[in-house]
This record gives C-alpha cells, sequence and structure tokens, in this order.
C-alpha cells in the first residue's frame, strides 16, 4: 500500500467523521514514523506525498484544484436555480461564481508554469453534481452533506495551508494559494452557520412573547 493511498484513506475517513481530529493526528504521525518523506535528493514533500520538486507539487495540486473547483461551481450553481430558501440563494450564488473564479485563476496559473487542465470529473463528483442540482433534495440536507463531508474548515484546510507555507520558490503561485483558501474557509464557515440557523428549532409566538 503506498504512502499516497494511506493518506488518503486517512483524510477520507477524517472527512467523513469516522475519526476525530485527535485520531487524525495521531494516525498521521504514525505513517510519518513508518515511512518519512524522502527529503534527500531535492525531492518536495507536500500533503503526505513527495514530488520531485516543488513546481511538480504545485501544478499537481492547480490541475486537480482547479478541476475541483469547475465542479463546484458547477453544483452550486444548480443548487441555487432550485434552491427553496431565499434566504441563502444569493449567497449560493456568490459561492458558484468564487468556485469558477477559482478554477479559471488556478487553471490559468497552471498553463503560465508550462501545464494543462487535464482534470476531469470523477464519478464522485459526478454523484455530488447530481445531488446538489436535484430540486427533491431539500435545502437543509444539502447543507448537512456539506456539514458532514468537509466539517471544520480550519481542520480541513490544515495540510493545504501547510503545503502554501512551505512553498519557498514560486511567490506568486504561494500568494494566489494563500487567497484561495481563505476563499474557500468563508465559503465552509458560511455554509456552517446557514446549516446551524436553519436547523435550529423555530421559536413559537408564544415562547417569544
Ligand atoms: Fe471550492
Amino acid at each position: 500500500m503506498s504512502r499516497d493511498f494511506e493518506f488518503r484513506q486517512l483524510l477520507r475517513a477524517y472527512r467523513g467523521g469516522i475519526i476525530n481530529e485527535a485520531a487524525f493526528e495521531r494516525e498521521l504521525a504514525q505513517l510519518e514514523q513508518i515511512s518519512p518523506p524522502p527529503h534527500n535528493g531535492g525531492g518536495f514533500y507536500a500533503m503526505g506525498k513527495s514530488y520531485p520538486s516543488e513546481k511538480a507539487a504545485i501544478m499537481n495540486f492547480l490541475e486537480g484544484a482547479a478541476a475541483g473547483e469547475a465542479g463546484g461551481a458547477e453544483a452550486f450553481s444548480r443548487w441555487a436555480e432550485v434552491c427553496k430558501t431565499d434566504c441563502i440563494r444569493s449567497g449560493l450564488r456568490m459561492v458558484a461564481e468564487r468556485e469558477a473564479y477559482h478554477s479559471r485563476q488556478l487553471g490559468q496559473r497552471l498553463r503560465e508554469l508550462g501545464g494543462e487542465c487535464k482534470g476531469e470529473m470523477g464519478e464522485e463528483g459526478r454523484k455530488f453534481v447530481e445531488f446538489m442540482s436535484n430540486p427533491a433534495n431539500p435545502d437543509l440536507e444539502k447543507l448537512g452533506y456539506l456539514n458532514r463531508n468537509f466539517g471544520s474548515a480550519d481542520q480541513i484546510f490544515k495540510p493545504v495551508r501547510e503545503f502554501i507555507a512551505s512553498i519557498r520558490e514560486d511567490l506568486q503561485t504561494r500568494e494566489m494559494l494563500r487567497l484561495f483558501v481563505e476563499d474557500e474557509c468563508s465559503t465552509l464557515n458560511w455554509l456552517c452557520e446557514a446549516c446551524a440557523a436553519l436547523s435550529a428549532p423555530k421559536q413559537s409566538a408564544a415562547a417569544s412573547a
């Protein structure tokens, strides 16, 4: 089993709520001990995987993120079209715009570095878009799904923030990724707050009187 595979399994378990943050950190530390990242030979280590160079790690990240954000743009814009909850509809449109511009800018930077956006939406991504755009699924169910799968923005983006902080040569990409992550955190925090507000029991007129 490759280190990359093990890391992804671990991240999936954490995102899916199967293990908590403490368990995630513990397992990650163990993984590091069992097979320490090969720093020799000028390689670059990022998010559980080693790359031949910083540039290779960045290009890999840009390609994956550009494709993921394009999927997010589609999911959120289609959800906004069928959204029945007035107070979140325009927020969803804002999120969709963010996702779309992230995809454009990350893709542009990838091309500037000599890469190509070949990443395509996988089966999981396609299912996600279908779930979000289905008018039969209640808005609160969609918010709950996002919260369960992504949870706390700070926790989810910790490995990405560490990767960004480790970039030493390509400062142009580092700075754009810093802004990208802040947008993503803002989106997740807003979704989390919307979920909490819409899940809260409604105060009855008698109780509030
Ligand atoms: Fe996103």
